[in-house]
């Protein structure tokens, strides 16, 4: 049974569907079958992994509307052991529909429970807002992998999404875990980075991965050619970076991979 992980927090631009992606891509890359998903509603996945809409040919709006079952929407992507269920909904009318559609926050832990066991990891890129599909994904996720952004750290989003995990718990997932705190755009020798690195150890210190992804603009150009970094510039230190926390959620999970293969 494939792990089930969504990358979230309610704080816009911090890393979110860049972790996504290249974490997405480095499991991938260490022939770990994977399926990457996109629910924002703005679908920077697919830009991120060059698949321009006449390339879509269903997505989460089909799963949804349950007018298309799951298998339909996945498309098979550049890397061989990565499969792509990205977000199609693209009108401000789609939208508010959705948001309706979303209300029932059991269809997409209903939707995966068909096709989980086809896959090692389950990563789900969440738009920056909790509730709604965001809810929709924590109920069908094993562990939540909170992105935070050095310099522009806030404690105040990573406290409000851990109680909104006790919430989830509570409500409508018991077994919802943390995989881990990931510091993004960290600078080495920076003083807002260091303050951040602080700040957050004094609260979460056993949550936080002993790697974090550096401040690189090859991530964004990366993004520009539609492809995950490591298919980019592998050498680099940003995609070394993602293999490198790839190979601790792998070294983490695999009593759980060992599992699944039996
Ligand atoms: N390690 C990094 N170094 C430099 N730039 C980065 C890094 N990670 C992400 N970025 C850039 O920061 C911007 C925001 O990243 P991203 O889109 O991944 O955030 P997000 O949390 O998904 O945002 P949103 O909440 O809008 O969905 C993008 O332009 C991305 O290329
Ligand atoms: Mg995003």
């Amino acid at each position: 049974m494939g792990k089930i992980i969504s990358v979230c927090i309610a704080k816009g631009g911090v890393g979110k569907t860049t972790t996504s992606v290249n974490l997405a891509a480095s499991l991938a890359l260490a022939e770990k079958s994977t399926l990457l998903i996109d629910i924002d509603p703005y679908g920077s996945s697919a830009v991120a992994m060059g698949f321009t809409p006449d390339k879509i040919k269903a997505g989460i709006s089909e799963i949804f509307n349950f007018s298309k079952a799951i298998e339909y929407t996945i498309h098979k992507t550049e890397i061989p052991f990565l499969d792509f269920v990205p977000a199609n909904i693209n009108s401000i009318q789609n939208d508010e529909r959705f948001a309706k559609m979303t209300e029932n926050r059991v269809v997409l832990k209903n939707a995966l429970k068909d096709i989980r066991n086809k896959y090692d990891f389950i990563i789900i890129d969440c738009p920056p807002t909790l509730r709604g599909i965001t809810l929709n994904a924590l109920t069908a996720s094993d562990t939540v992998l909170i992105p935070v952004k050095c310099g522009q750290f806030s404690l105040e989003a990573v406290d409000k999404l851990y109680d909104y995990i006790n919430w989830v718990r509570e409500v409508s997932n018991p077994y919802l875990d943390i995989e881990g705190i990931l510091l993004t755009m960290y600078e080495k020798n920076s003083k807002v980075t260091e303050i951040s690195e602080r700040e957050l150890r004094l609260k979460y210190d056993g949550y936080l991965f002993q790697n974090n992804i550096p401040v690189t603009n090859l991530l964004n150009e990366a993004t520009f050619y539609g492809k995950p970094l490591c298919l980019y510039k592998i050498n680099s230190e940003g995609s070394v970076a993602y293999i490198n926390l790839s190979y601790e959620i792998i070294t983490k999970n695999q009593e759980l991979l060992n599992k699944s293969k039996e």
